[in-house]
């Protein structure tokens, strides 16, 4: 199994090209279940998640083709992917697909729309939480969806004539129950009004994409959208936005480890609050053309609290890149997660690297320390493991990273990255 290896305590200059976003990439490859015309996505990043997820969609009929190699733009790997499905073959998504990537559940919703049937399995837990699907089961129950739960299976039919419009407001914010109740009521009979709709950018990725494809949505990125049903959609040609998780981890390297890097083909304004976040810490931050600079000269990194929030607050899924930063301020700080509730597993990680955390329920407070000690760690989800990488970066000697193909879920090129900007991370195969 592949281990990264980190010498730390270099400064990080230089360019770092930002990929497209896995979360929007894995919700608008799903949207091709939704027509029978090709839908054809641009900048969609090369990982180990959208990999699964071609072998999901392919399961379920779609046809596939990556154009014949990957297009070198702008110093950055991005592919170009055509999607066809022109008859859905199998409205079964199996335990064996589902149990591997838990968005991959969110099938549910194009195939129920389309096909008027399907039977998923239930995703089941993962290493940051139970993460029930009980907002999605009511969304599409809101929608006329009759849903069964037999042998670990969701049985799921929609009335004669197919999904209804109607409103319906989640009770808990939620990305993923969003993203399928948009899609499932596209094709639905009249209007459908969401109420506590998530309001990440992937949402709104997502809903430019089924507009182009003849949807009408409107409202997405707001806390309220509205989906006025069509008979029919057709395909599109879509650019995935890029990877607001990836920029804010690379932005919190550069804080961490100092230097002056430039993160192109990004945008400054999908992550305001955590860069807002990272100034307060001590980061200068300035955007420019076709992205943002990042530097942080000498200066020591001042402690900040943080509080993890749905889109537009601090994102969970730069909580454990923030905390690692955090070991190594000038004072106290608290991070405290409100999202998920197991979500804090690279705290014993990033102990072993010398970070002084303590828990108590869902905040950990962090008291920081003047000098991190490289030592042999282990990734326990995608977000943690890059988190381990980022406190290596400014620990003393090596910093062994296992179980790296977490971070291959989420990270395209991640050694290459910082490698050219001055780091020493290199990938041990076995
Ligand atoms: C998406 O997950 C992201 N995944 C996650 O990124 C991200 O952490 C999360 O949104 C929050 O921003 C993708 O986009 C593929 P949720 P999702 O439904 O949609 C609870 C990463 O590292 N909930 O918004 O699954 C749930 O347990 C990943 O890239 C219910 O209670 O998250 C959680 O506490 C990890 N019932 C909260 O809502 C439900 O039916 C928010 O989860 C559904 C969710």
């Amino acid at each position: 199994m592949d281990r990264i290896r980190i010498v730390g305590g270099n400064e990080l200059h230089g360019i770092i090209p930002i990929s497209g976003a896995k979360n929007a990439a894995l919700p608008l490859m799903i949207a091709s279940l939704l027509t029978s015309d090709t839908l054809t996505l641009e900048n969609v990043p090369h990982l180990a998640d959208v990999e699964q997820l071609l072998r999901i969609l392919g399961n379920h009929g779609v046809d596939v083709s990556v154009n014949g190699r990957r297009e070198r733009q702008e110093d950055s790997y991005s592919r170009t992917i055509h999607f066809t499905c022109r008859t859905i073959v199998d409205t079964t998504a199996p335990y064996e697909l589902v149990s591997k990537m838990r968005a991959s559940f969110w099938v549910i919703g194009p195939l129920l729309a389309r096909e008027g049937h399907c039977r998923v399995s239930l995703p089941g837990g993962c290493a940051i939480g139970t993460r029930p699907v009980d907002l999605f089961l009511d969304g599409l129950t809101a929608l006329g969806a009759n849903l069964e739960i037999d042998s670990g299976y969701i049985n799921a039919t929609a009335p004669k004539g197919g999904l209804i419009g109607a409103k319906y407001t989640f009770p808990k914010v939620s990305v993923g129950a969003t993203h399928v109740m948009m899609m499932a009521a596209t094709l639905a009979r009249g209007t459908t009004v969401i109420g506590n709709a998530a309001r990440e950018p992937e949402v709104v990725d997502l809903a430019n994409c089924l507009i182009a494809m003849g949807a009408k949505i409107t409202g997405a990125g707001t806390s309220t959208i509205t989906i006025e049903g069509v008979t029919t959609l057709s395909g599109a040609r879509h650019r995935v936005l890029p990877d607001r998780i990836e920029t804010g981890t690379y932005a919190m390297a550069v804080a961490m480890a100092g230097g002056d890097v430039v993160l192109e083909n990004t945008d400054v304004t999908l992550l305001d609050t955590a860069l807002e976040t990272l100034r307060r810490a001590g980061a200068e931050i300035s955007a420019t053309n076709n992205g943002m600079r990042v530097r942080r000269n000498g200066a020591g990194i001042r402690p900040v609290d943080i509080v993890t929030d749905p889109f537009p607050g601090f994102p969970t899924d730069l909580q454990a890149q923030f905390m690692a930063l955090m070991t190594r301020s000038t004072g106290v700080s608290h991070v405290t997660e409100t999202i998920f509730e197991n979500r804090f597993m690279h705290v014993q990680e990033l102990a072993r690297l010398g970070a002084k955390i303590s828990l108590s329920g869902q905040t950990a407070k962090i008291e920081g320390v003047p000098r991190l000690k490289g030592a042999p760690v282990m990734a326990t989800d995608l977000r943690a493991s890059v988190s381990l990488v980022i406190a290596g970066l400014a620990a003393e000697g090596e910093t062994m990273v296992s179980r790296v193909y977490h971070l291959d879920r989420g990270f395209e090129r991640l050694e290459e990255k910082l490698t050219r900007c001055g780091a020493i991370v290199e990938r041990v195969s076995e």
